[in-house]
């Protein structure tokens, strides 16, 4: 691996449920790697998914992301590899929820994560965060580590609500904790191209979001909700599925910005 002075850190953030932030979180990596590009994903979720969609038991993970948290162990010491070439992880643990409470009695407790990630793996050229659908303190964690976010959105009724939220947020961060945070997109998600609400949505989100808004859309793809239950990443359990497609398409849209 080739020594990095500084990857850039993109946290995959929406503190509603299930809208794809893990999903994109593993695929997105993945992607990347298979670009070349030496990805280290950390799972920051207590519920592990990027875990154990990337094969890796989030139980038998004695050292994780906790232990980082905490400065018991540095990065090099908690990072594994996955079973693709250039995608690496840091996994999460199911105790991270009641850790969360610990951590707020800990001094700093908005800069734990940045610290962590001040020392990246030499050789690591992008971090992803995979965040919990919270805004509580492991999700602001990622937000005062990271350099931009990514935001997938499902198109449904609701989206636009969600979205000035975040924006409202990404604008607090950006005052008080990180004024280096980013927009790196907003990523329409599961898209159904057969029904009008998903377009409506799109078009909706764009007239409110025209800068940040990716062309890169996500389409349902029901390959993209099994390849977890396999311990891979899409690219690897059906390369040539649309899932597989769009997440190529968004790791290029995303380097090209
Ligand atoms: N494009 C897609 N097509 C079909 N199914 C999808 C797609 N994206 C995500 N899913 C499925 O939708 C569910 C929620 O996705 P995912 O876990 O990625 O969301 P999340 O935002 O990480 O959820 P949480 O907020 O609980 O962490 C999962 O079962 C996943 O497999
Ligand atoms: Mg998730």
């Amino acid at each position: 691996m080739l020594a990095t002075t500084e990857a850039p850190i993109m946290a995959v953030v929406n503190q509603k449920g299930g809208v794809g932030k893990t999903t994109t979180a593993i695929n997105l990596a993945a992607a990347m790697a298979e670009a070349g590009h030496h990805t280290l994903l950390v799972d920051l979720d207590p519920q592990a998914n990027s875990s154990s969609g990337l094969g890796i038991d989030p139980a038998r993970a004695r050292r994780n992301v906790y232990h980082l948290l905490t400065g018991e162990v540095t990065t090099d010491q908690v990072i594994q590899a996955t079973s693709r070439p250039g995608l690496f992880l840091i996994p999460s643990h199911i105790d991270l929820a009641g850790a969360e409470i610990e951590l707020a009695a800990l001094p700093d407790r908005e800069h734990l994560l940045r610290h962590a990630l001040a020392s990246t793996p030499p050789g690591v050229e992008l971090v992803l965060i995979d965040c919990p659908p919270s805004l509580g303190l492991l999700t602001l964690n990622a937000l005062v580590a990271a350099t931009s976010m990514l935001i997938p959105t499902q198109s449904e009724y609701f989206a636009l609500e969600g979205l000035r939220h975040l924006m409202y947020t990404h604008q607090l961060i950006r005052s008080r904790l990180n004024p280096r945070l980013a927009i790196a997109g907003i990523l329409m998600t599961q898209f159904d191209a057969r029904t009008t609400l998903a377009w409506d949505v799109l078009d909706a989100v764009r007239r409110s979001h025209p800068h940040h808004l990716l062309e890169t859309l996500i389409p349902r793809n029901v390959r993209l909700s099994e390849a977890p239950s396999h311990g891979k990443s899409v690219l690897e359990f059906d390369p040539t599925c649309r899932g597989a497609a769009a997440y190529r398409a968004l790791a290029k849209e995303l380097l090209e910005r």
